[in-house]
């Protein structure tokens, strides 16, 4: 029986979010920080669940059943990309092949993080991309990244119903990536690293809570919600040019603008408002929310002479400094 582990890395969004679920781009990075996912073919006829760091142990029932039924939050994404993997047609095949219709079998999946699932990191489609990819592996069928792309991002709307996939792109493809709602576009830049620092702001958001608050607030006021989002286009597109020249002062300010668009749209807080302040007032080229808002993490980009002083205001200011390096390699097999 097969076994095979896989990891694939945590990421940040750098510019564009909410405008990227409504068909505009947005830049987004991966971390150096990674969850790993042990896939494991057992000859039970269950699928079995370890992951500890979503409070799941133990956690086991008939192939027949996945997908079925209640399924604890913590188990949601491995459960379904299985059941969605197991459902794809040539997985269907390479499940028969190797083990006959007939023959007992089941899944074994272990997933451990090096970050915790609070910090906004995108564990959920990390996770998801793992299993795919391991499933992949273990039956040979060498799906190509955007088929893995596709899968996860099946899986993810299957359980959100909502979302643009960029989380999904970053943990399949690595990197520093331009990407266009649901994956139309997923372009690679050449960009080594970038000089980061990132705040938590040591609240949890939920992301869908937060595109619908958008959603609501601006339902009488749809002209300028399109407005913001052009605008929010523009100052992407102008961040992939700085990105690649490594102009991080220009990065910085377009950073700055975005911010004030994500003002405007209402998902900054006080905390993240205060981060954000500190690290200008320090000395930061530009700062901003990463993500949904509503908590999560703040990012500023910064010269090596400021790095010192920013990350002080930051923790003064009551966020906890994130140590990462970006530029992570996408999904790969251990
Ligand atoms: O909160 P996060 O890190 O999952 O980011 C959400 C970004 C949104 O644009 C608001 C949603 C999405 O799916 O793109």
């Amino acid at each position: 029986m097969g076994k095979i582990t896989v990891s694939a890395p945590g990421k940040l969004m750098l510019l564009g979010e909410h405008a990227v679920v409504y068909h505009h781009p947005c830049l987004v990075i991966t971390v150096d920080q990674r969850i790993q996912t042990t896939v494991e073919v057992i000859d039970r006829n269950e699928f079995q669940l370890e992951a500890r760091d979503v409070g799941i142990s133990g956690y086991k029932k008939p192939i027949s059943k996945l997908g079925k039924g209640h399924i604890p939050k913590g188990a949601k994404f491995v459960e379904i990309a299985v059941a969605n993997s197991i459902g794809h047609p040539e997985l269907v095949s390479g499940f028969r092949n190797k083990f006959g219709m007939t023959k007992e079998m089941g899944i074994r999946i272990k997933t451990e993080s090096e970050f915790p699932s609070q910090y906004g990191f995108g564990s959920s489609s990390a996770v998801t991309v793992c299993v795919i990819k391991a499933l992949s592996e273990l039956f040979n069928l060498k799906l190509s990244k955007k088929e893995i792309f596709n899968l996860a991002y099946k899986t993810v709307l299957d359980i959100q119903g909502k979302g643009s996939g960029f989380d999904i792109a970053a943990a399949v493809y690595g990197g520093t990536l331009y990407f266009l709602t649901g994956g139309k576009t997923i372009e690679f830049l050449n960009v080594s690293s970038i000089p980061l620092i990132v705040g938590y702001s040591g609240v949890k958001s939920d992301t869908a809570v937060l595109v619908n608050k958008v959603k609501k607030s601006f339902s009488n006021k749809k002209n300028r919600l399109d407005e913001i989002y052009n605008s929010i286009e523009v100052l992407v597109n102008k961040a992939k040019a700085a990105l690649i020249k490594k102009d991080w002062e220009m990065l910085g300010d377009l950073m700055n603008q975005n911010q004030n668009y994500l003002k405007e749209l209402g998902v900054s807080t006080p905390k993240l408002d205060n981060m954000i302040k500190a690290a200008l007032d320090s000395g930061a080229h530009g700062a901003k929310l990463s993500g949904a808002g509503g908590g999560d993490c703040m990012v500023a980009v910064v010269s090596d002479e400021k790095r010192g002083k920013v990350i002080g205001a930051i923790q003064s200011a009551g966020g906890e400094i994130i140590d990462i390096k970006t530029g992570a390699e996408g999904v790969r097999i251990e």
